[in-house]
């Protein structure tokens, strides 16, 4: 199986993924990571896997159809058959996840449907939260919205800084991300309605 990564950011998640699958946990070929900034981290982290980035500028297309249009294209070209998202920070168009469907997965650092959007851990804390956690789910038109495949929660204590909390969120990411895409590689995981249900091994 094929994988490609759109990221945005520093590239934790991607890092944790490439290393699952330079170790064999997840069984598959990590052919390309797409990023749509120019001065993102992710992309010194590819490099160093020896994993093909491509950057590509958002400013270099008139319409968000004619960008994705490009990422499609290359996607295709590699014959990807999941798209992971890792802190990709722009909302895919219908026309993207009709093509890819139900071959896109996103992690979201809440606990869906609170908190969509930017920003999820820092909203979540100065809200006074006492629980929070992290949503991997498929992606849908919506945003943030797709079938669930894990949420797990985190209690926020008192003596929790907005920077502690991240890196326990962080943490937590980095622990469910790698496990839900091997699911996925293995297909295991069967949507009915808003439900992902996960098939037993062989
Ligand atoms: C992660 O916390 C991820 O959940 C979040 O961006 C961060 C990327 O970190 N994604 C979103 O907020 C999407 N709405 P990373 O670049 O270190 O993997």
């Amino acid at each position: 199986m094929n994988i490609a990564v759109l990221a945005s950011g520093n590239g934790t998640n991607f890092e944790t993924i490439a290393k699952a699958i330079k170790k064999g946990y997840i069984k598959a070929n990590l052919k390309v990571l797409i990023t749509d900034r120019e001065d993102a981290f992710v992309r010194v982290r590819a490099r160093r896997f020896k994993i093909k980035e491509i950057f590509i500028n958002p400013k270099n297309f008139k319409t968000r159809l004619d960008f994705d249009n490009q990422i499609i294209k290359i996607l295709k070209n590699e014959k990807v058959d999941l798209v992971i998202l890792a802190g990709y920070m722009r909302i895919l168009t219908a026309n993207f996840v009709k093509t890819f469907k139900n071959k896109i997965l996103n992690i979201h650092p809440a606990l869906l449907p609170a908190f969509k959007g930017v920003d999820a851990i820092k909203r979540a804390y100065n809200y006074g939260c006492k629980i929070t956690g992290v949503t991997i789910h498929f992606v849908d038109e919506k945003i943030d919205h797709g079938p669930i495949i894990f949420q797990e929660a985190i209690k926020i204590k008192d003596t929790d800084t907005l920077e502690k909390l991240e890196e326990r969120i962080h943490d937590l990411e980095h622990k469910l991300y790698p496990k839900a895409i091997k699911l996925f590689v293995e297909k295991r995981l069967k949507i009915k309605n808003r439900w992902v249900y996960i098939k037993n091994k062989n």
